[in-house]
């Protein structure tokens, strides 16, 4: 028995080989999609015309062996000059919700690489935290004391802009003064949960994020018109699919005739269906305004370490725990950390895309590294690997015994509306081809992420820790407060 099977076993977690198949199915992915890529094979001066028509299957595959290790070498030549002091020399770059989770990281990790650097934020997110009666377990500090801070510790600047991306007289000033050659756009309400809360949560979720985007695509069209977009959508969009979930697009045959089409899409939440609407309003202004657009459908980010935010104590990364902002590695991992057994939703076969916060920054910078072109529309599956809730919760079990944690599942009712149990194969090659190495949810992870909530377990507070949501309770605040009333009573 290996000791994942066994790490599940103590802990009641039926483990199905799904996680074995999916790292088998991965490997050969990876190889073979990166192996054929013309782009890569010509960066080292081999031609994939070389390999053309081989006449035995033996010489076939030695000449893809020796394709892939050129692709290989290239990429990692590639990577090598990715962390030079001046990768991003002539970069200027804007972070829209630099002072998030995703943002502050990507910030700081391009400012070192010698990217010009500014954050737009309008501090709502800490708003949202402060009316909720939320804190990150970590304790970050204010936007204006990171950026002086930064500039100690590396002696950079970062431009700040605190306000609204739904404000246009405010983002058209900004885009006058900074001249951005790439927005990168992580300035949404992003919690599913919070956009289930109640009907006004809905609707500010659905007005700032679908705004926001219009108004940053005017600005663009405006006053930077070669500005590259990079926009962060989500994995959620896809919904759950009973087929392959491809990087955004489908060849569809119907009816005799063939197209490739915008892959459908099924958010499950107000928030996830607001990122559905700003792909298909990035879709038609890309083609209209012929815009240079990406759009990142992430998986879910966990981790809180990166090279920069590890530099100083007042640099350090939010770490959300509680219900509505907590996502769900980082969540199992407090809750382990504290004792508290690991609330799975559900019979937790839910499968998801997950990725290793410096996987997230370093795939931003692949992608202002490698620029759309004028009217296209790229579109990237950002996640390295996908685990089930229960895989999850027995990968956490595995890596807490070892530091002697004695971590504890439950299955609690689940509060949202989704399926449980679900075919999930989703692409994610693209970014793999241009370089990104992913960070794997290993043992060693696994034990620094543990370790760093451990440092900072004193500052939980576990009434953030149940399952607060329900998506079928969601309803107009009034009757929300009636509920709350009666509750108390
Ligand atoms: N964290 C994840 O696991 C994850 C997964 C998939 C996609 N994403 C996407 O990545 C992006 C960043 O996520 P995050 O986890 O860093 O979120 P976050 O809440 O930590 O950060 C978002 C930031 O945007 C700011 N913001 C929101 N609305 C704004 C507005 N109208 N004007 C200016 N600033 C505004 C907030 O104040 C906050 O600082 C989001 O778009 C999210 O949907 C995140």
């Amino acid at each position: 028995m290996s000791a994942f099977t066994m790490a599940a076993s103590a802990v009641g977690v039926k483990v199905t080989t799904t996680a074995k198949r999916a790292s088998a199915k991965r490997a050969t992915a990876k190889a073979s999609s990166s192996a054929f890529s013309a782009r890569k094979a010509s960066l080292n001066g081999v031609s994939l015309a070389a390999f053309a028509a081989p006449s035995v299957a033996a010489s076939k595959s030695s000449q893809i062996r020796a394709l892939r290790s050129a692709v290989f070498a290239a990429a990692k030549a590639d990577r090598s000059k990715a962390d030079d002091p001046d990768a991003g020399k002539g970069q200027r770059v804007m972070i829209i919700g630099g002072d998030g989770y995703c943002g502050w990281a990507t910030a700081l990790h391009l400012s070192n690489r010698g990217y010009e650097v500014c954050i737009v934020d309008n501090l709502c997110r800490r708003g949202m935290d402060d009316s909720l009666g939320f804190n990150s377990l970590t304790p970050i500090r204010g936007i204006h004391e990171r950026v002086r801070k930064w500039k100690e510790v590396s002696g950079k600047d970062i431009e700040l802009f605190i306000g609204d991306v739904c404000d246009y007289e405010f983002l058209s000033a900004t885009f006058k003064k900074f001249e951005p050659t790439a927005a990168v756009h992580f300035g949404e309400q992003r919690s599913a949960p919070y956009s289930m809360m109640d009907r006004t949560k809905a609707v500010f979720t659905q007005t700032n994020n679908v705004m926001g985007n219009i108004n940053l695509m005017y600005a663009i069209k405006e006053f930077a018109p070669d500005c590259h977009l990079i926009k962060l959508g989500t994995m959620g969009e896809y919904g759950t699919p009973n087929i392959d979930i491809e990087e955004g697009y489908l060849t569809v045959e119907h009816n005799g005739r063939t197209d490739t089409l915008p892959y459908p899409k099924q958010g499950n939440s107000f928030y996830h269906l607001s990122k559905c609407h700003d792909s298909t309003n990035m879709i038609f202004c890309t083609k209209a305004w012929q815009m240079r657009t990406t759009d990142l459908n992430q998986g879910v980010v966990y981790g809180v370490a990166t090279e920069e935010t590890m530099m100083d104590p007042a640099l350090i990364n939010r770490l959300d725990y509680d219900a509505v902002f907590g996502t769900a590695l980082n969540r199992f991992c407090i809750q382990a950390a504290v004792g508290h057994p690991m609330t799975v939703y559900g019979k937790g076969g839910q499968t998801r895309g997950f990725l290793d916060i410096r996987d997230t920054v370093r795939c931003i910078q692949i992608a202002c590294d490698n620029p759309a072109d004028k009217g296209e529309m790229r579109i990237y599956n950002q996640f390295t690997e996908q685990f089930s809730v229960n895989e999850l919760a027995a990968l956490i079990t595995e890596a807490g015994k070892k530091i002697g944690l004695d971590p504890q599942v439950i299955n609690v009712p689940n509060p949202r509306t989704e399926m449980e149990e679900h075919y999930y194969n989703a692409k994610n090659s693209k970014l793999q081809d241009l370089g990104l190495e992913p960070h794997l949810m290993s043992d060693a992870l696994m034990d620094s992420l543990l370790k760093i909530i451990i440092e900072y377990k004193d500052r939980v507070d576990k009434s953030l820790i149940l399952p607060g949501v329900n998506w079928t309770e969601s309803a107009s605040v009034g009757q929300q407060l009636e509920k709350a009333e009666k509750v108390k009573a």
